[in-house]
């Protein structure tokens, strides 16, 4: 019989947050408390969910103490690859300080942090990349990504990473994620322009949601890879989304990863080997097509 745990889960209303939360919830027997930094984006609205910048020192260490959790999920993050390349002093306050701010707290309560990483902290020359893959990252996300991770590495208490990459799902009033944006751009008859150059491998939120389950009932330690099963370019992940959702793929025009002028650069040929999450974790990651379906059923079309 599993022991139920108490997990103090960051970024709470974000993508993975809220569908981490629900999993957890329902799923499983452990307890979870929330936090973000805005008052919460969805309901119930109740005691377990308070607001946190976690970039201050102090109301982490309070929080955790408080709280005094076995496990913090940090999926709080600075998403915006292009901000981060701008806005470089945020990204490192959110990124990297945030997360040496719950290991100083997890010291004095002994919390094992389970942390969320990214495939940007590669340079995708080669893709295909394993847990040991020698990081090289592109962009000011990528490498404040990776100081996150070596933080951890190197601070002596148990932790657990998951890499992950191109996330997509559903939620409440979240920011409209890839696959989302382009079911509301297509079924307003929009034409959208699609990189046909950036290869990944898309991953629904509910698997990447039952990895972070089955890490800690079966208390995983170490470097995960965990996304979807199947290998594309934008373009292509576009063309199967009109296709499962009924939609004009002939909106959908190819274009290249240069001609859109980003801040940052993004590694084009991406790509994970999911062997030891498969093995060690039991999961079975969806393709594209049984994602997209499992969208299609989530957004009620
Ligand atoms: N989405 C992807 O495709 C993708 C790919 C690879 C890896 N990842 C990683 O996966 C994790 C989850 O991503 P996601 O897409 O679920 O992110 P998300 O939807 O952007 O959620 C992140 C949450 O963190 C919150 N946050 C930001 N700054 C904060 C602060 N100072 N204090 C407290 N909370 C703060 C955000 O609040 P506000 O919205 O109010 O700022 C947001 O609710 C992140 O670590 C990300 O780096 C994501």
């Amino acid at each position: 019989m599993l022991k139920p745990k108490k997990i103090l889960i960051t970024g709470a209303n974000g993508l993975l947050g809220q569908k981490t939360t629900e999993l957890f919830r329902h799923e499983t027997p452990h307890e979870v408390i929330l936090t973000d930094l805005q008052e919460k984006a969805f309901e119930p609205r109740g005691f377990d969910y308070f607001t946190m910048d976690i970039t201050k020192k102090d109301e982490v260490k309070e929080a955790v103490k408080r709280c005094n959790p076995e496990i913090i999920i940090n999926t709080a993050a600075y998403t915006n690859v292009d901000g981060c390349e701008t806005d470089r002093e945020k990204s490192w306050r959110v990124n990297v300080d945030a997360v040496k701010n719950f290991i100083i707290a997890s010291r004095i309560n002994s919390s094992k942090i389970i942390h969320i990483s990214t495939d940007y902290i590669f340079d995708g020359r080669l893709g295909n990349y394993s847990e040991t893959s020698k990081p090289n990252p592109l962009s000011y996300y990528g490498k404040s990504k990776l100081a996150s991770e070596n933080a951890l590495i190197t601070s002596g208490i148990d932790f657990t990473i998951v890499r992950t990459m191109i996330i997509y799902g559903t939620g409440k009033n979240l920011r409209p994620n890839f696959a989302v944006w382009l079911v509301n751009m297509l079924t307003e008859k929009n034409r959208v322009t699609i990189v046909d150059d950036q290869f990944g491998m898309p991953t629904m939120v509910d698997d990447l949601g039952w990895g972070l389950v089955k890490i800690v009932d079966l208390g995983k330690s170490g470097i995960y890879h965990i996304c979807g099963n199947e290998y594309c370019s934008r373009y292509e992940f576009a063309v199967k989304l009109a296709e499962i959702f009924g939609l004009n793929e002939n909106l959908i025009m190819p274009i290249k990863t240069g001609d859109l002028n980003q801040a940052a650069a993004r590694p084009m040929n991406s790509g994970f080997i999911l062997l030891k999450a498969e093995t060690d974790l039991g999961i079975k990651p969806l393709n594209i097509t049984e994602g997209l379906n499992l969208l299609k059923v989530q957004l009620g079309l």
